[in-house]
């Protein structure tokens, strides 16, 4: 067995109030939409793989006439710095035409993924777009982006769980916590 909270230096949001906190953005959500006809769709498009975990949360505690689909887009390369400017790997392949788009990302750190996406998105001529971010690292932006519904603001930290990971590792976690420094690879990330 292996205990990968040890990896942790603390624990920033717990599992219980990660839960509690997406249980109320299901419900601002829902009032968000109140007004939608019937045959006025939701297409919630999660940003994978970071949002999968949040998304499929998050989508049990909506009332929406919706539909499914995931984006993948990569900036990250074993780092905790971007690298490299967001891309998009894997496309969409639902028609979003006449939509209303409900976009999910983990998280929002300096706004160029959300910002790429929605500018894509934007092309695909959908009713609405609104964002949903689990944590918002707003201290950290370099383009300016404001998520519409926000789980929790954090400070400037590198974190782990609940999605979010480094290299690939640690997403499986039910709360978010900073990783240890010594475990950062490298450990330079600003
Ligand atoms: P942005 O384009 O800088 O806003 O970055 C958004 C993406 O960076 C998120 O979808 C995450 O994949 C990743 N990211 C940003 N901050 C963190 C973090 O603290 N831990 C893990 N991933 C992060
Ligand atoms: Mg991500």
């Amino acid at each position: 067995m292996v205990e990968l909270t040890n990896d942790l230096d603390k624990i920033l949001v717990t599992e219980e109030e990660i839960q509690n906190r997406i249980s109320e953005l299901g419900q601002e959500i829902n009032e968000c939409y109140t007004n939608l006809a019937n045959d006025e769709i939701v297409a919630v498009i999660a940003i994978i793989n970071g949002a999968i975990i949040f998304t499929a949360d998050l989508i049990r505690h909506l009332r929406l006439n919706m539909e499914l689909d995931c984006i993948r887009v990569s900036s990250y390369r074993d780092a905790t710095s971007p690298i490299q400017e967001p891309e998009i790997i894997d496309r969409i392949r639902l028609n979003l035409q006449d939509r209303h788009i409900l976009l999910i990302d983990d998280i929002l750190d300096t706004g160029s993924t959300l910002t790429k996406v929605v500018d894509l998105l934007n092309t695909t001529r959908p009713r609405t777009i609104r964002t949903a971010v689990l944590l918002d690292k707003s201290s950290r932006r370099t383009v300016p982006f404001e998520a519409d519904f926000i789980g929790f603001n954090i400070p400037d930290e590198f974190v782990v769980g609940y999605g979010l990971d480094f290299a690939e590792h640690y997403r499986h976690l039910p709360c978010i916590g900073v990783l240890k420094p010594e475990l950062q690879n490298p450990p330079t990330w600003t």
